[in-house]
């Protein structure tokens, strides 16, 4: 019998045909993803589960999950597992790191760029009529060229923002956990603490993952620290930055803008102060939507839960412990 794989939404048809030969599968064919009791009730009998960032699966999801072998996240990010449960379950979880790196990075940099530039701002100016004549002063915005960008975290997306803000001739300085020498080397990278950071950039822009550590990294302290012309970036995960601490800085112009490709809660709340602003851009968690990176997302996605299934170690295994808990076949 063929194993059992529940796909908690529609990804594309190049990742689900790898699936459907490994496995019976069944896909949540929704706009939005499934509700918990729905979750629940699926993942019953399921030896595979292939679950989005919206999926929160935690050790209700997977004790009522008996059979589950591996849980294959549809994302870079797992912040959305419970990764330690899944391993003292013996469940392995996989997610989709570097397919979508250089095209989070092109968000990233696009994302600074409109922002710096007013560019969402200056295209509702044409469409409200307002456009009467040039101005010297119309829609004044900040350099890129030559300016200081802050990298919080230089994993694989902070690296290739920074190989960006090279073409631009910005200096680029870092705070990491980890110092690398090497990026330093390569790209010319300066590692500095994070007050430093905070207080040299012009832009910020975040790149660690979502843990107890990140969560409101950026407060009303850390936003105090940058300079009343500085932009703040975030692609990596709503909660990093504490909202109603930006929504202060922003109206007070503690700082000059701001460009979110993720929020906390997503979607906001429509009465969220944050959308009724200008001098911020918000984006709906589009960092990766290429056609040809969530394609690729899609088959790393359904080969890592297709190597899971077999009983062989998946490529992108996040969770290494979990094979000291199980047998898989080394081959
Ligand atoms: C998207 O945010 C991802 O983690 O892939
Ligand atoms: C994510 O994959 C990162 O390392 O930045």
């Amino acid at each position: 019998m063929k194993p059992k794989v529940y796909v908690t939404r529609k990804i594309l048809e190049e990742g689900l045909k790898i699936l459907k030969k490994a496995a019976d599968i069944k896909v949540w064919d929704d706009e939005l993803p499934p509700p918990k009791e729905i979750l629940l009730e699926e993942v019953e009998d399921v030896d595979g589960l292939l679950s989005l960032l919206t999926d929160k699966i935690d050790a209700e999801v997977m004790n009522r999950a008996r059979k589950l072998k591996i849980i294959s996240n549809y994302a870079v990010g797992f912040d959305n597992i419970d990764v330690r449960e899944a391993t003292a379950r013996g469940i392995m979880v996989t997610n989709t790191p570097e397919v979508l790196t250089e095209t989070t990075a092109d968000l990233a940099f696009a994302l600074l760029m409109a922002t710096a530039r007013r560019i969402v701002e200056a295209d509702k100016f044409v469409r409200a009529g307002k456009w009467k004549t040039w101005e010297p002063m119309l829609l004044l915005g900040q350099d890129i060229h030559g300016a200081v960008l802050g990298l919080i975290g230089l994993g694989r997306i902070g690296y290739a923002v920074a190989k960006r803000a090279k073409g631009f001739d910005m200096k680029v300085l870092y705070y990491d956990l980890y110092r690398n020498e090497k990026a330093e080397n390569e790209l010319g990278l300066e590692f500095v603490e994070m007050d430093e950071l905070l207080q040299k950039s012009d832009f910020v822009s975040i790149h660690v993952p979502l843990t107890p550590d990140t969560k409101h990294l950026i407060n009303e302290k850390t936003l105090s620290m940058m300079k009343k012309t500085a932009i703040l970036i975030n692609t990596a995960r709503g909660p990093v930055v504490d909202e109603k601490a930006l929504y202060k800085a922003l109206v007070n112009n503690e700082i000059a803008g701001a460009g979110l490709d993720v929020m906390d809660p997503e979607p906001p709340n429509i009465n969220n102060p944050l959308l009724k602003l200008d001098n911020i851009i918000i984006l709906p968690h589009i960092a990766s939507a290429s056609i040809a990176t969530r394609t690729k997302m899609a088959i790393m996605a359904a080969r890592n839960l297709s190597a899971g299934l077999k009983g062989k170690t998946p490529e992108n295994l996040v969770n290494k412990e979990v094979l000291n808990k199980i047998k898989v076949d080394e081959d």
